[in-house]
């Protein structure tokens, strides 16, 4: 049976697809390498000996999406593809929009014809904006994102839950808190393409000395050190939520219309200057920063109850921030030794 991975060269989507080979799922990409690199598909070949079956192409591109449909028996879709920097959303709305909604409404449009089911959605905390209380868990309400690319997350779980309705198909949207790390072989992880704009890619170049300094961005929130408070959840155990929701869409032999959603995260809160001292402890490394203003939009506070994951998914993260910020540093030096 095989499985389609859009993005599957990116970030989330490589982690995930080495869990999906380790679990004989048969793993088919399509990634136009817009923030991915094709190294990456070896890196995959060299973790799990196995070499997936990989499309280049703009899931925009209808034609060639029906041909990827005709050629293997797709079962499933997991859609990590899609633009992902809010501050560039910003700036160019319709790019975001065209890109996250249509790629999708593609793949969904093949999935309507061919009566196919199980498909899995990379949604976002960003669809709770600053929620009133914490823990978030998946009945607290969702507020209109400020960004754009929020609001591509925000309108894909619309579109997802009328697909499922209308059509009785299985979805899950799974909503993502901060993912971090990288894979424990150093051969994948969040490939930093410009001016990285969150917070670990950010220490991580800060500490090898391609930044200056960390910027923190506020140290005047109401939390305990003043600094904004996120759950940092580590790539791998996040790849791993993955294969749990399929394998849960997949034995579900009901005919019925199904809409999981999960917030996938810690259940933990960490502050940016916990984060930074966890990565110099974990690597023995300094990172110097200084405190600036707050960044426009940012919220105080998000951290996820994750009991539905734990109970229905039989899932819950396994690795420790400072584990996770070790793999972060080697990461840095893999790619480092790649320039080199
Ligand atoms: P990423 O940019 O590393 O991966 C996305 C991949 O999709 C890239 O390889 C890119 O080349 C590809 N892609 C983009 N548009 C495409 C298109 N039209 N056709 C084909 N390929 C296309 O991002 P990531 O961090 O791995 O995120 C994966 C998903 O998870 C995204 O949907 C993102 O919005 C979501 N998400 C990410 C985070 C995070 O902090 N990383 C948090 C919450 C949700
Ligand atoms: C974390 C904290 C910053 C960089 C973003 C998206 C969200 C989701 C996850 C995809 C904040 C602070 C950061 C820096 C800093 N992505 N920071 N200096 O803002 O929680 O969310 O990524 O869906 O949609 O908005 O993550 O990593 O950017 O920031 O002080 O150089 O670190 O202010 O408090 P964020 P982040």
């Amino acid at each position: 049976m095989a499985i389609l991975v859009t993005g599957g060269l990116g970030y989330i989507g490589s982690h995930t697809v080495v869990e999906l080979i380790n679990n004989n799922f048969e793993v088919i990409i399509v990634d136009d390498l817009s923030n991915s690199e094709k190294f990456i598909l070896n890196n995959i070949e060299e973790i799990t000996g196995r070499r997936p079956i990989f499309y280049p192409f703009d899931l925009k591109r209808k034609e060639l999406l029906a041909q990827v449909f005709n050629a293997h028996h797709i079962e499933g879709c997991i859609n990590f593809a899609a633009f992902k920097a809010v501050g560039e959303s910003q700036e160019k709305p319709v790019d975001y929009y065209e890109n996250n909604l249509f790629s999708l409404i593609n793949i969904l449009q093949e999935f309507k014809s061919r009566n196919l089911s199980n498909f899995i959605f990379s949604s976002s905390c960003t669809v709770y904006g600053q929620a009133d209380e914490m823990p978030i868990d998946e009945n607290t309400p969702l507020k209109i994102p400020e960004s754009v690319y929020g609001k591509t997350k925000q309108m894909g779980e619309e579109i997802l839950k009328d697909f499922a309705q209308a059509y009785n198909r299985k979805i899950c949207l799974l909503r993502y808190f901060n993912p971090i790390g990288a894979h424990p072989s150093s051969l994948l992880g969040e490939l930093p393409i410009g001016i990285p704009n969150n917070l670990v890619p950010y220490v991580m170049q800060t500490a090898a000395g391609i930044r200056e300094k960390l910027n923190i961005w506020g140290d005047d929130y109401p939390t305990e050190d003043g600094t904004a408070v996120r759950d940092y959840i580590y790539v791998v155990d996040l790849a791993k939520a993955h294969v749990a929701a399929l394998k849960k869409l997949m034995n579900d032999n009901s005919n019925d219309a199904v809409t999981d959603i999960f917030n996938l995260g810690t259940g933990k809160g960490s502050s940016v200057l916990e984060v930074v001292k966890a990565f110099e402890l974990a690597n023995n490394i300094e990172v110097p920063y200084q405190i600036c203003d707050r960044r426009e939009g940012d919220i105080t506070i998000a951290y996820a109850n994750v009991s539905k994951a734990e109970r229905e998914l039989g899932w819950k993260s396994e690795t420790s921030l400072e584990e996770a910020l070790k793999t972060v540093w080697e990461w840095q030096k893999y790619l480092a030794s790649r320039i080199n």
